[in-house]
């Protein structure tokens, strides 16, 4: 080597190297020595590989195959082991000349950069988890201030009939009372008992989702049938909307089913009807179609906005703000997943306020079963 080159090669920072395609280096320079701490006589005797991370030394193989066949290499990146055991990473340029049975390589201690790439990674990490956790509190804090305020509002209004009930039993007046309006007292009760039912019924609903325990109870139902069950029973809540409903049931739709999951479907997209429908009458159809038994609920209401159609359907989510309307954002997360635990499918379709025409399709039994 003339003595420039010499110079070059001797009080360069970065590591140069000439090593054989056998795997030992023939030439080394001091910053290459003092990088791992051995004297150069020690890096030639020992097989490349020996120095290498035991978790880099695959991807090493496959890059020493590459430039024995002549490629050549750049950004590839590896830990060598020091001789104090610890690792520094080096980043490698290489060129290889096999008709001499050699490569030319220059490397680069990138150790630092590594180690701030990880600590960056990690912050990121750390962020992502602390936001995510963040929300979590925000939805968990959201939701039990709306469950109580669900909860309480019937329970406060119980708790005033009764007592009107109570005094009216003391004083007398509730006998004289035309039967109509006991009736009403009586309805009102009723109705405020269902809310509690429904709101009790979907918390439990919800943890048993999130737990997994979600067992069907698989049996020949009709869906025509329950639909009707669900609309005599939601006569109270009907009359309230003032929502006329105009069914078209197709004859015992039989299919196997968890008729109580299926009715808790139809529940909830009923009380979305009737909540969001404006009190324009709503729609119900029933019927079979190929394999599937379809069921519609169609309101002439609110609407839902294209970017919320889909998010609609997880836990807590809403679309309206519970001023103006009661609820907990389960109903329809319910739905889809007792929909979906039979095999079935939930969707909707809506513009804004046009309303909205949910429609769940359940697999159809076939005649042998039902
Ligand atoms: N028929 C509908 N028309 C317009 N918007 C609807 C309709 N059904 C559901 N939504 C929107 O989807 C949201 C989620 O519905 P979901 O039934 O899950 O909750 P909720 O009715 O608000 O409360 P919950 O059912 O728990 O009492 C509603 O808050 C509303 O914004
Ligand atoms: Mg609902």
């Amino acid at each position: 080597m003339s003595s420039d080159y010499e110079d070059l090669f001797n009080f360069s920072l970065d590591i140069l190297c000439i090593n054989g395609l056998d795997g030992f280096y023939r030439l080394v320079n001091p910053a290459f020595e003092k990088l791992l701490g051995y004297p150069a006589d020690e890096i030639k005797a020992k097989h490349f590989l020996e120095f290498i991370h035991p978790d880099d030394r695959a991807s090493t193989r496959e890059e020493m195959k590459k430039r024995v066949n002549g490629r050549h290499t750049k950004h590839f990146q590896n830990r060598y082991r020091r001789a104090d055991g610890t690792y520094v990473w080096i980043e490698w340029t290489s060129f290889p000349v096999p008709e001499k049975g050699v490569m030319y390589a220059v490397g680069h201690d990138i150790t630092e950069r590594k180690r701030a790439e990880e600590i960056r990674l990690q912050l990121e990490q750390e962020k992502a988890a602390r936001i995510e956790a963040e929300r979590g509190i925000e939805v968990r804090n959201d939701f039990i201030s709306i469950a109580s305020h669900e909860l309480k509002t019937p329970l406060t209004s119980l708790t005033m009939h009764t007592q009107l009930i109570n005094s009216m039993i003391q004083d007398g007046t509730l006998a004289s009372l035309p039967q109509d309006t006991q009736q009403k007292l009586v309805d009102l009760t009723q109705r405020q008992l269902n809310r509690l039912t429904n709101l009790t019924g979907d918390l439990l609903n919800v943890s048993r989702i999130s737990a997994g325990l979600v067992m069907l109870d698989l049996q020949a139902s009709d869906l025509s049938q329950i639909v009707q069950n669900v609309l005599e029973s939601s006569r109270i809540e009907l009359e309230k909307c003032g929502c006329l409903i105009e069914a078209q049931l197709e004859p015992r739709l039989m299919g196997i089913w968890d008729s109580s999951r299926v009715e808790q479907v139809v529940t909830n997209l009923l009380s979305n009807a009737m909540k969001f429908g404006k009190g324009r009458p709503i729609r119900i159809v029933t019927q079979t179609d190929g394999g599937v038994a379809r069921l519609l609920v169609q309101d002439q209401g609110l609407g839902i906005r294209p970017e919320d159609q889909a998010r609609i359907f997880e836990r807590f989510e809403r679309a309206v703000p519970i001023k103006t309307h009661e609820g907990l954002g389960l109903g329809l997360y319910i739905a889809h997943q007792f929909v979906a635990a039979h095999g079935g499918t939930l969707r909707v379709k809506s513009a804004l306020n046009k309303g909205s025409t949910f429609i769940a399709e359940l697999p159809l039994a076939t005649r042998e079963q039902a």
